[in-house]
């Protein structure tokens, strides 16, 4: 086997600059672990900017490669729970954190961490999914979980047009639901709406400022991937038993609501960590990604750029202004 191989490498000099640069490595720099993984496909997500960028919050030692979304083939695996050509994805856990991530050609992670892909699942179409679509499917299997049906009610998407809100609208159309997509860029209302998208709103409409305790009731269920007053807003306009599933933050980590959503209403608010999932209900959510949740045709923009170009594409998903899913092919 080679011993060198390319991956993205981002080095903090300091507080205001971080060098990103394609770089070659070799396989003896990987961690120790038993699965040695041959990438194929990666895919772009908004943890990524913030690890490729210096965030010392997701990643503590530089330099690092960046990647939490990696699908290819086993190279080699010494505990033998898999076998050299298994084609394979890992997501989350501690890949592209402080663990090399899958913006290389390489990545060695235990096994406990990979999942076999189905035959009839190709790396690449695991990598459209990817960590967005995953984080997407385990909300609304929380919403299934919570009583939430098609007739129940309205359902609201925000960063409608992110790599989370585009899987989250695109599946839960394909599953019948009436899906409400919030977003900041109003030229992509067409583009929501081909998703699966029955309306699009502004983003400042589910932003509230009155502190009123309680708002109109308007949906039934909402993937929040904001938080901040968005979050609050929200709960704060859910119908009775609502659901809110929140996994993200690019608004704001903080929030402020009181208790009348929990206590009149019954809402409920459960939180995503699709990082940290359980090997047992990260196989059951992979299985409804491959099965049930499965999109027959891709109605989203799916961006193909190879590793060469990652760089640009990190840069414009940190300013937000990505649309659709930005898939790396790595080999
Ligand atoms: N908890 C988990 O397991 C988990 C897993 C995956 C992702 N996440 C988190 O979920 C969030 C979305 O991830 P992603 O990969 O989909 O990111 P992304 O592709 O960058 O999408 C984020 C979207 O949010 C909207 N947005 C940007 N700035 C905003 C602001 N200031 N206020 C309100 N909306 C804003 C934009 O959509 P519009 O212009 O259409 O509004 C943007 O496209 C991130 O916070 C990420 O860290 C969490």
């Amino acid at each position: 086997m080679n011993p060198y191989f390319n991956a993205l490498v981002s080095d903090y000099i300091s507080e205001k600059e971080v060098k990103k640069s394609i770089e070659q490595r070799t396989i003896d720099s990987l961690p120790p672990n038993d699965a040695l993984i041959e990438v194929h496909y990666s895919a772009l997500n908004y943890k990524d900017t913030l690890s490729a960028n210096g965030h010392r919050g997701i990643t503590r030692n530089y330099p690092h490669t960046p990647g939490i979304d990696a699908a290819g083939v086993i190279a080699e695996c010494s505990s033998g729970k898999f076998k050299e050509g298994d084609e394979v994805l890992v997501t989350g856990y501690d890949l592209g954190m402080n663990t090399s991530g899958g913006f290389a050609e390489y990545i060695r992670v235990p096994s406990e961490w990979v999942v076999p892909l189905p035959s009839g699942i190709s790396p690449k179409e695991a990598m459209i999914y990817g960590t967005a679509g995953f984080t997407a499917a385990t909300a609304i299997l929380e919403f299934q979980e919570n009583g939430i049906k098609p007739e129940s009610g309205k359902v609201l998407v925000n960063g409608a047009t992110g790599g989370v809100g585009t899987m989250a609208i695109a599946m839960l159309a394909k599953l019948g639901y009436e899906v409400t997509a919030a977003s900041g860029k109003p030229e992509q209302t067409d583009y929501l709406k081909k998703l699966g998208a029955a309306e699009v709103i502004h983003r400042n409409e589910i932003y509230d400022e009155t502190r009123k305790p309680l708002l109109a009731k308007r949906w039934i269920a909402a993937l929040d991937n904001v938080g901040g007053n968005t979050l609050s807003t929200l709960l704060r306009s859910m119908s009775e038993n609502g659901v809110v599933c929140n996994c993200g933050m690019v608004e704001s980590t903080e929030f402020s609501v009181n208790v009348f959503p929990f206590i009149l209403r019954a809402v409920r608010l459960i939180g995503i960590a699709s990082a940290d999932t359980a090997m047992q209900r990260r196989l059951e959510i992979w299985s409804k990604i491959f099965g049930e949740y499965r999109l027959g045709k891709y109605n989203f923009n799916i961006k193909e750029v190879a590793l060469n170009d990652i760089i640009a594409e990190i840069d414009k998903m940190a300013k937000g202004k990505q649309v659709g899913r930005i898939l790396v092919k790595i080999k």
